[in-house]
């Protein structure tokens, strides 16, 4: 949990400008943590953002002061076609919303309507070192071999991410597993740049779960469920017939009975996405299944999964059928957490001496 000292006190803040004393106008003082995170918006979300991250971020509105991001700056790292691109922000605030995030309280914008997060990401490009960079498990296994024909920006890429995360004074980063390291990054960052031109950004926290911040592929659970592999993945759209044979071919093992253990990775997967779904403990769910063998658990699995997300993609759909709507709210967001950013870059800005 945050702590006193992750909360600016301002007056230590060097730097402080009228665009800060006009952004605290803006969004009224909070005494709540802060959080901040994001999500790409490349291809569909699937149910391991959904447990890992989104439903953490729709749940917990009313704890926090929270800030949502699709951060379309970071999904053309990789390349991606214009028309999709565009096609699948707009789908992803949908799902956002369907999920359960409420603008009102929890702003949603996309990144590159607030041009504060690419002149930040710079400033603290010369404060990163490659070393750090070097380190980043995430740009190898995107560059895979042929790391020579990897973009620049996909390796500064946890670069423009910390500067999304200071930006907005964050505390709190909820993310999947696979994040932390660029959190830790984001960390080094804060605390280098505040030795060197005094305490100007806040230190933020990772947030990740015990459970569910890692979520398996379905046909191979020694890899993550990732957006790029349909096959392995139950994307939040995926109509009831899909997930009825995703689930019917996800791996098992030679083993009949139901349990959380380490050794029995697909088991154990598919056992912790039901029982996230269904919330109840491991114990409850080995009871409920004792006994009865694959056939009936993935039954229950594909029911679960159907039940669940039928509400999702039947408030999904509406809001689909009005994308000026959608559009119109994405703007608002980024028109209000704006203030805020630039208030942080001017004090980025000043502290450095380029302002
Ligand atoms: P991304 O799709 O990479 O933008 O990720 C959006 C959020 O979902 C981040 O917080 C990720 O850490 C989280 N996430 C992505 N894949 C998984 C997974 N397989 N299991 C749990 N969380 C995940
Ligand atoms: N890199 C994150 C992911 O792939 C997405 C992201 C970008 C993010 N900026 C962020 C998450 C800031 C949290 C905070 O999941």
């Amino acid at each position: 949990m945050p702590t006193k000292s992750n909360t600016l006190d301002p007056a230590k803040t060097s730097g402080k400008t009228q665009a800060a004393t006009q952004a605290q106008k803006a969004e009224p003082a909070t005494t709540k943590p802060r959080v901040f995170s994001g999500i790409q918006p490349t291809n569909n979300p699937h149910i391991g953002n959904y447990l890992g991250a989104m439903r953490h971020w729709a749940a917990e509105q009313d704890q926090y002061a929270s800030i949502f991001c699709i951060v379309n700056l970071h999904a053309i790292t990789l390349p991606q076609d214009p028309a999709e691109l565009r096609q699948n922000t707009l789908s992803l605030a949908a799902m956002l919303l369907a999920v359960g995030i409420d603008p009102q309280r929890a702003p949603l914008f996309i990144q590159s309507h607030v041009s504060a997060h690419a002149e930040l990401a710079w400033l603290l490009n010369c404060v990163s070192s490659l070393g750090w960079l070097n380190k980043m498990h995430q740009f190898k296994t995107k560059a895979g071999d042929d790391r020579e024909s990897a973009t620049a920006g996909l390796y500064d890429y946890p670069v423009l991410m910390a500067a999304d995360i200071i930006l907005y004074d964050a505390d709190l980063v909820p993310v999947g597993d696979d994040q932390r390291q660029h959190i830790e990054l984001t960390r080094n960052i804060v605390e280098r740049f505040n030795e060197r031109f005094g305490e100007t950004f806040v230190l933020p926290n990772p947030l990740i779960r015990a459970e569910g911040a890692r979520i398996m592929a379905l046909d191979d659970p020694t890899r993550k469920m990732s957006k790029s592999e349909p096959n392995g993945a139950i994307f939040l759209t995926d109509p009831p017939s899909v997930i009825k044979k995703k689930i019917a071919r996800a791996t098992t093992d030679s083993e009949r009975t139901i349990e959380f253990n380490p050794n029995r990775p697909a088991i154990l997967n598919l056992a912790s996405i039901y029982s996230l779904l269904a919330q109840q403990d491991h114990a409850r769910v080995e009871e409920h299944f004792a006994g009865k063998g694959y056939k009936e658990f993935k039954a229950e699995l594909t029911d679960l999964l159907v039940a669940t997300l039928e509400p999702i993609q039947a408030r999904y759909n509406e809001l689909m059928g009005d994308a000026a709507q959608l559009d119109g709210l994405l703007r608002a967001g980024a028109d209000r957490v704006r203030p805020q950013a630039e208030a942080t870059l001017a004090r980025a800005q000043t502290a450095m001496g380029i302002r």
